[in-house]
């Protein structure tokens, strides 16, 4: 069936190489390409647990998906890189060490991922004139002026002020020894890179910044699927202790504040920029959804009242805990206090508003969890109850 794009041109059937296409976003965004469009999808990533779905062969859409699995930091001259970039009409880059537990850890290869590696894809750009969409994200803002105040000032309290805008709101990081800006401060600088690679080689180019996409295959459940001791984003944190009935840890009282949105809806926004490179080139576009501004500790009770609702028990069987950072991420943790989205300019320019409410893209979210994880948490129980019920009989012999 023909498409169009928002100015009324029929949509040509692109083929696109998403770098990092295999993860969170990626899965969902080649859903969306391959379920409702016609455009091919290369895609190039370590892992493709979460598309295997979408590589079945024999599907209808068989033909427009490739899966190439690159580890782009270890391809020696971009032997496979650069091909595959030379092949595509679009590039869209999403590959990055993009977890708040890794930014103090692994501080060096947090830059290295979010910077050094993605120049070569912005260079092949440039090299064969190809369109590039980077991800980068919103906490290229770091922190507001408000974590800078005295509580008490009047300034706390005018919210225009911590409205974050693509073009007018400065970027606060917090200081050098604070290592969880090395994120925020890899996606500036190539921010900044393909500013003046535009400038000076006329690149096509899109910058993303998501806010808080949530939704189901985010991340990992501890444990179930991935490592116990690896700590994923607040999602999945929150989601792998209700299912374990286990009190979900607010870092620092979780009074830093998030406006999350549905991975569906950020996705619709996404295929606009794709369709409609005429509005879209050269702009920075917040993506995400200013209505669901919530504190963490607001977003803990908000996920045990729907839990507790899904699953028919009683609320009050869930529990918060508060934990300090520097136990939770180790030394040089620091935070975003608010992060709320200016949606004019996409709003604008490509028509995109979302329109999900917290409550239910929790509901999506706990309900889609469940059904993926109600077996693995059932079997782990089991032998729990089968340790502590041998250990109890053996301590009784004793
Ligand atoms: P994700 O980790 O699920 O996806 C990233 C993918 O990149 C993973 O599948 C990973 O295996 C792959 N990757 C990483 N390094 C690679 C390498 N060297 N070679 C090949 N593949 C590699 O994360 P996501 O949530 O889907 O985020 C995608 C992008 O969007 C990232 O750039 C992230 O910084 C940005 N972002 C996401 C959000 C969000 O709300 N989820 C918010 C802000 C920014
Ligand atoms: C994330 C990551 O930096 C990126 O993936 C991405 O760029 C961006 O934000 C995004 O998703 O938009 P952040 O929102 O800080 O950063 O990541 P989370 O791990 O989801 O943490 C959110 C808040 O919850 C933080 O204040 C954190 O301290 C808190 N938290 C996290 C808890 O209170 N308890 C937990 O168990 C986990």
């Amino acid at each position: 069936m023909e498409r169009f794009n928002l100015d009324g041109e029929k949509i040509k059937p692109l083929t696109i190489c998403l770098i990092g296409g295999g993860g969170f976003i990626g899965s969902h965004l080649c859903e969306k390409l391959l379920y409702k469009t016609q455009h091919t999808a290369i895609i190039i990533d370590v892992s493709s647990t979460k598309i295997k779905h979408l590589l079945r062969p024999y599907s209808c859409w068989f033909g427009r998906v490739q899966f190439h699995e690159i580890n782009v930091k270890r391809d020696t001259l971009h032997q496979h890189l650069e091909p595959l970039i030379a092949a595509s009409d679009l590039v869209i880059n999403l590959a990055a060490i993009r977890t708040p537990a890794n930014y103090n850890t692994r501080p060096l290869d947090t830059i290295k991922s979010n910077s050094v590696d993605a120049i070569p894809v912005v260079e092949f750009c440039i090299k064969y004139k190809k369109r590039l969409i980077h991800f980068s994200s919103c906490e290229v803002y770091g922190k507001t002026i408000g974590s800078f105040l005295p509580k008490d000032h009047a300034l706390q309290n005018v919210s225009e002020l911590y409205l974050l805008k693509e073009y007018d709101s400065p970027c606060i990081f917090g200081s050098i020894d604070k290592q969880r800006w090395t994120y925020a401060c890899a996606k500036q600088m190539i921010e900044r890179l393909i500013y003046a690679q535009s400038a000076l080689h006329s690149l096509e180019f899109t910058i993303v910044r998501p806010f808080n996409w949530i939704g189901p295959r985010m991340d990992f459940i501890r444990g179930i699927d991935g490592p116990r001791e690896a700590v994923p984003r607040v999602l999945a944190c929150f989601t792998g202790n209700l299912l374990r009935g286990k009190p979900l840890k607010l870092v620092d009282g979780g009074q830093s504040q998030r406006s999350f949105c549905y991975i569906k809806e950020a996705i619709e926004g996404v295929l606009l920029i794709i369709e409609n490179p005429a509005r879209a080139n050269g702009k920075i576009f917040n993506v995400g959804n200013p209505e669901n501004d919530v504190t963490i500790k607001q977003l803990a009770e908000l996920m045990i009242e729907v839990y507790a609702d899904v699953t028919k028990q009683p609320a009050s069987k869930f529990t918060t805990i508060d934990v300090s950072s520097n136990n939770f991420y180790g030394p040089g943790y620091d935070d975003s206090d608010k992060r709320i989205p200016d949606i004019t300019i996409i709003n604008r320019e490509l028509g995109w508003k979302p329109a999900m409410r917290l409550r239910t893209i929790l509901k999506l979210c706990l309900d889609h969890a469940i059904d993926e994880y109600k077996s693995a948490i059932k079997n782990e129980c089991d032998s729990l109850l089968e340790f502590h019920t041998g250990y109890e009989y053996f301590s009784g012999s004793e």
